[in-house]
């Protein structure tokens, strides 16, 4: 992939308002859906996931609590090859908690697919996954995706969270390089 000029803006793939609809019309669902339900833990994959984590959260109507689990790929940051490394762990215990993910993008779905299994070895009550973004590339894992905000190309994205070595995370749109 070219490096992009350093002053250079990726064109616009979702919109700012766009993103906002969705995570709005996500809350919405979430919120329904555990209505009643108690206390909803919300994790965070760090570092992708702390916009989209902050706008939805800030819309769910039901009481939260937020924590984070730093992950990463060994290697570079290029989508992963199914190796997966904890790199910070909970300090909630989630065990009889109602747990949702919340992730920036799925790709292949290694890394959702192991943080998955690490939490259920936990014993929540409940285990769901919320993902912004599903790429058109086929997953390959079997794990299951709760709540999708857009399904988008296979092109490397960034903003909004998401980042190209370390750039471009706090773009407010979602850009495609
Ligand atoms: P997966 O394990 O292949 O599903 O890849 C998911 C992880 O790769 C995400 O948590 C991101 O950190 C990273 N990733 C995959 N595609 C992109 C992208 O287009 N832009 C930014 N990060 C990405
Ligand atoms: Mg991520």
């Amino acid at each position: 992939m070219p490096e992009p000029a350093s002053d250079a803006l990726p064109p616009v793939l979702i919109s700012e308002a766009a993103i906002g609809a969705r995570v709005e019309e996500l809350a919405r669902r979430i919120s329904r859906d555990y209505a009643g339900a108690g206390e909803l833990v919300l994790i965070g994959v760090l570092r992708g996931a702390f916009v989209f984590l902050a706008d939805l959260s800030r819309r769910l109507k039901v009481p939260c609590r937020v924590d984070f689990v730093a992950l990463s790929s060994y290697g570079d940051g290029s989508p992963s090859s199914g190796a997966v490394r904890l790199v910070m762990d909970l300090r909630v215990d989630v065990a009889g908690k109602h747990v949702l993910v919340v992730e920036d993008i799925v790709d292949s779905g290694h890394t959702l697919a192991y943080l998955v299994a690490m939490l259920r070895a936990r014993h929540p009550a409940s285990l769901k996954t919320c993902v912004l973004t599903r790429k058109a590339r086929r997953l390959e894992t079997d794990v299951t995706l709760d709540y999708v905000g857009f399904d988008i190309p296979d092109r490397w994205v960034v903003g909004y969270g998401l980042d190209y070595n370390d750039r471009f995370r706090t773009l407010p749109y979602i850009g495609a390089l």
